[in-house]
C-alpha cells in the first residue's frame, strides 16, 4: 500500500514521489494514532487544529450513524434540512450578534473565498466598482484557492509559484507587538497609512485574529485587533476575520476575537467546526453586509454541490454541543499551564530562538529550519506525532489530553530538538 501511495497519490505541498518516509495509520482512538507498523503514538497535532475532542468520539460516531440512517446528502438549492437550520442557530448564537447570515462550504479555503466575494459584492452591487483590492497582512495564511492565496503573505505564500496569475491585493507589515507586548501607535503605523492611502480602493482587511498560523505561528497583542477594528470603521472598509484555525476553543476563547473584543462584518469558521470527523466550513456575516451585497437586485453568486452536507452539520452538531457542554475553558487553560511550564524548557536550548504559548498551541521557534526526514522518526520512536516547518516545531493537542500523554509531548519535542542540535 505505501508502495502504490508513494508512486501515485500526492500529499500536501510534496514532491509526486516523496523521499521522505509515509507512515500509515490503521486507526486513531483518543489521543492516539495506530500506525500499521503497531505504534500507537500521541498525536499534538489534532490534524491541523480540528481533532478537538480527540478521535474515534462516541458522541460523533452516534451523530453520523443516526444522520446516515437518514440522508447523507442533499443539495441545498431550494430544499434545507435540520441539521443545517441547526447549526445555523448554534453558531449565530456562539458569536458576534452582528453576524445573522450563514453560508455553508466545504472547506476553510472556500469559506474565505466566500468572504471575499461577500466584500467585492457588497461594493459592485452598490455601484462602487472601485473597491476592487484587499488589504491584508504579511505573514498571514487563508488556504490555497486562488482568492485566498491572493491574500496569504506575499513572500512565504505560493505568490512566486503563481506570479502573474494572482490577484494583485496590498500588504500591511506582520504584527509586531506580540501577545503581553506594551501597546505602542507605532505598531498601527504601517497598516493606516496602507488605508489611509488606499481606502478608496480596499473593499475589506482580512486577517487571522491574534494568532497567524501557517504563515509563522505568530502569536500578536489584542490591541492591534482592536486598532484594526477602528480603522477599518473609520476608513469605511470591511474587515474580515478568518477564524478557521483559531476558532472553538484553541487560543483560551472561543473565538480569538474575542481576546480584542472586536466585531467582524464577515467571519469565516472551518477546521474544528465538525471535531475534525469531516470536511465543512461557514462564512457569516451581517445584515448590514447582505444588505449590500443584494442591493440593485444582486445576489451573492457561490453555491458549491456539497453545500451544508447534513452528514458533515449533523457531526457539528453533535461536536458543538460536546464542546459547550465540556469544561473546554478549564482544559485549554490547564494545556496552557502546562506547556508554559514544560515546552519553556526548550528556550534553554542554544537552537531555539523563542517559545510562543497561547491557550492550546504551543510552538518551538528555532533558529535554523528543521530537517523533516531526521525529526519525524525521531518523534515516532519517541512515542508521538509532531509535524514540524520551517523553523517551527509546534503542536496544538486535543483538549482532552491529560497531562500524563502531554508531558511525554513536550519531553519528546525537547529531547529531539537537543538531538537534533548536535546532529
Ligand atoms: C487561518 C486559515 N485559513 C484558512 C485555511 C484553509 O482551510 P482549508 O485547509 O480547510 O481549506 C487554513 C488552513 O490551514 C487556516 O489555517
Amino acid at each position: 500500500m505505501i508502495d502504490f501511495d508513494t508512486q501515485h497519490i500526492l500529499h500536501p505541498y510534496a514532491p509526486s514521489v516523496p523521499p521522505t518516509d509515509m507512515h500509515l495509520v490503521k486507526s486513531a482512538s483518543g489521543v492516539y494514532l495506530e500506525l500499521e507498523s503497531g505504534e500507537k503514538i500521541i498525536d499534538g497535532m489534532s490534524s491541523w487544529w480540528s481533532v478537538i475532542h480527540g478521535y474515534n468520539v462516541p458522541e460523533l460516531n452516534a451523530a453520523a450513524t443516526e444522520q446516515l440512517s437518514k440522508m447523507s446528502h442533499v443539495m441545498f438549492g431550494g430544499l434545507t434540512h435540520e441539521p443545517a437550520i441547526k447549526l445555523a442557530q448554534t453558531l449565530l448564537k456562539i458569536t458576534d450578534k452582528n453576524l445573522e447570515h450563514i453560508f455553508f462550504s466545504d472547506s476553510g479555503s472556500v469559506s474565505v473565498e466566500v468572504a471575499l466575494k461577500m466584500a467585492f459584492q457588497y461594493w459592485s452591487s452598490q455601484g462602487n466598482k472601485a473597491k476592487s483590492k484587499i488589504l491584508a497582512f504579511s505573514k498571514g495564511y487563508h488556504g490555497d484557492t486562488f482568492g485566498a492565496m491572493s491574500v496569504c503573505d506575499p513572500i512565504t505564500g505560493m505568490h512566486t509559484a503563481f506570479e502573474g496569475v494572482l490577484h494583485k491585493n496590498i500588504f500591511a507589515e506582520a504584527p509586531m507587538c506580540m501577545f503581553g507586548d506594551a501597546w505602542d501607535e507605532k505598531y498601527i503605523h504601517d497598516f493606516k497609512e496602507k488605508l489611509e492611502q488606499n481606502h478608496t480602493q480596499i473593499a475589506a482587511v482580512i486577517l487571522e485574529p491574534i494568532v497567524q498560523g501557517a504563515g509563522g505561528m505568530r502569536i500578536y497583542s489584542p490591541k492591534l485587533l482592536k486598532r484594526v477594528r477602528e480603522l477599518c470603521t473609520k476608513f469605511d472598509v470591511l474587515l474580515i476575520l478568518d477564524e478557521i484555525a483559531t476558532g472553538f476553543g484553541r487560543t483560551g476563547k472561543l473565538f480569538a476575537y474575542e481576546h480584542g473584543d472586536v466585531t467582524p462584518d464577515i467571519l469565516c469558521v472551518g477546521k474544528a467546526l465538525t471535531g475534525g470527523y469531516m470536511s465543512l466550513a461557514a462564512t457569516l456575516t451581517s445584515k448590514k453586509v447582505m444588505q449590500g451585497v443584494e442591493a440593485n437586485g444582486n445576489v451573492l453568486m457561490h453555491g458549491p454541490t456539497f453545500m451544508a452536507n447534513p452528514l458533515a452539520c449533523a457531526v457539528a452538531n453533535a461536536s458543538l454541543e460536546l464542546l459547550l457542554g465540556s469544561p473546554w475553558r478549564e482544559r485549554v487553560q490547564n494545556i496552557e499551564t502546562q506547556l508554559n511550564t514544560e515546552l519553556k524548557k526548550c528556550e534553554e536550548l542554544e537552537i531555539v530562538k523563542e517559545v510562543r504559548v497561547l491557550g492550546a498551541i504551543g510552538v518551538v521557534e528555532l533558529k535554523e529550519d528543521v530537517d523533516l526526514s531526521w525529526m519525524t522518526p525521531e518523534f515516532i520512536k519517541r512515542g508521538v506525532w509532531v509535524r514540524p516547518f520551517n523553523k517551527l516545531v509546534y503542536i496544538m493537542p486535543p483538549f482532552i489530553m491529560n497531562k500524563k500523554e502531554l508531558s511525554i509531548l513536550t519531553v519528546a519535542i525537547y529531547d529531539v530538538i537537543n538531538a537534533f542540535s548536535k546532529n
